[in-house]
């Protein structure tokens, strides 16, 4: 007979609180509330890390079947949801006040969420490079234990490797002599040079100075032309800017504008899914930061950070799908955005054809 408390092993989730305060002999009433808060934060981290490495089981092979991009993009939002939940479940341990959180701190030196393992494989998982890393060294307290599990999430496939891949079996972006590219290309072009106009316009009329203005387009214009270019993209990949491959990047580009057509909305939705991944984790980041600034101050964190200003830095730098959302700067409008040749449009309305077939 299966009872409820053997099957959820209550005996064991339910008795896993210890209050170090009581241990002191000055229990301290918020602290039940600090742990629970914790240990409900790694139950959803485990749930996250079942989702995504189940999809990136899905993307990493050489052909992704439609319907299991449809499975993938309802595990992403499940994710995008739990992520959002946990952004929001800050607001539980902010009604502790930082006077209370100091009558038990003192105790739980040095522990810290620095040592969150599942957070670590998380981050690893999802495809985060060493060199976006604000620190590392918090590496130092793991087990040997923890450290396999570590190495483990970095040696295998990640997310972001997984999406590129499956990006960069998308077809459609070459056709015959059809030059797509050079089509886009000035489409973009002619909506910069309307920027420029406009922004021209607008200067002239309030007596405003547009230089940076258009120094600032103008370095777009030059990141978008590098798009194309096989030794400025590489250039742009040794320097960090970019970390995607170009195929994938252009995929992407021809997704995010094509995304109305049939064959195209899973993917685009897909692609979507996962920049707001991206999002929600900074979000994570940048919600726990201002709850730690409330709670410690400027004070340094027991895992030994500088606290605040180390967990801000994450939240801006750390994250890993910004060669994705940072496209959106080269979206044209429908009214630039380049023809298909007839045979490509067919195409991608395959699913039309499939029902009328
Ligand atoms: C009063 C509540 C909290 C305070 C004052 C606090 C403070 C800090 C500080 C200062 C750090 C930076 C590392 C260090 O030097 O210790 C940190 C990191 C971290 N904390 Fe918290 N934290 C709190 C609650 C939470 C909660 C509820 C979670 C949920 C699991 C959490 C998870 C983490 C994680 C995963 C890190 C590592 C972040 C990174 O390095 O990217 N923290 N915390």
């Amino acid at each position: 007979m299966l009872y409820y408390s053997d099957y959820l092993a209550l005996d064991s989730i339910l008795g896993a609180q210890h209050l170090e305060s009581a241990k002191h002999g000055t229990p301290a009433h918020e602290e039940m509330l600090f742990i629970i808060t914790h240990q409900t934060f790694e139950l959803w981290f485990k749930q996250v890390l079942f989702e995504v490495d189940s999809v990136i089981t899905l993307l990493d092979r050489p052909y992704v079947p439609e319907s299991d991009l449809a499975v993938c993009l309802s595990r992403i939002q499940r994710v995008n949801r739990i992520m959002e939940h946990l952004a929001q479940q800050f607001t539980l341990i902010e009604t502790m006040t930082p006077g209370e959180f100091m009558e038990f701190r003192a105790f739980l030196n040095p522990a810290s969420g620095f040592q969150s393992v599942q957070w670590r494989v998380l981050e690893r998982t999802l495809g985060l490079p060493e060199t976006k890393r604000v620190m590392r060294h918090y590496t130092e307290p793991f087990t040997p234990e923890q450290l396999k599990q570590l190495d483990d999430a970095s040696n295998r496939t990640t997310l972001f490797a997984a999406v590129q891949r499956w990006l960069e079996q998308i077809p459609f972006m070459e056709h015959g002599s059809y030059a797509f590219w050079d089509a886009y290309k000035t489409s973009v072009r002619n909506m910069l040079d309307n920027d420029r106009a406009e922004l021209r316009r607008l200067s002239e009329a309030e007596h405003t100075d547009p230089t940076m203005s258009l120094e600032q387009i103008d370095a777009n214009e030059r990141g978008f032309l590098a798009l194309f270019d096989a030794d400025q993209y590489a250039e742009l990949q040794s320097q960090g800017t970019r970390r995607m491959s170009q195929r994938a990047t252009l995929a992407t580009l021809f997704i995010s504008t094509y995304r109305d057509r049939p064959l195209l909305q899973i993917p685009y939705r897909f692609v979507d899914a996962i920049i707001e991944l991206d999002r929600l984790v900074s979000l994570w980041r940048y919600r726990h930061t201002m709850m730690v600034s409330r709670m410690i101050g400027m004070r340094v964190g027991t895992g030994g950070s500088s606290g605040h200003d180390y967990l801000m830095q994450t939240t801006v730098r750390q994250r890993v799908f910004d060669d994705l959302t940072s496209l959106s700067s080269y979206l044209v409008p429908p009214q630039h955005t380049p023809e298909l040749p007839a045979e490509i449009e067919a195409r991608l309305q395959f699913v039309n054809e499939a029902r009328n077939g």
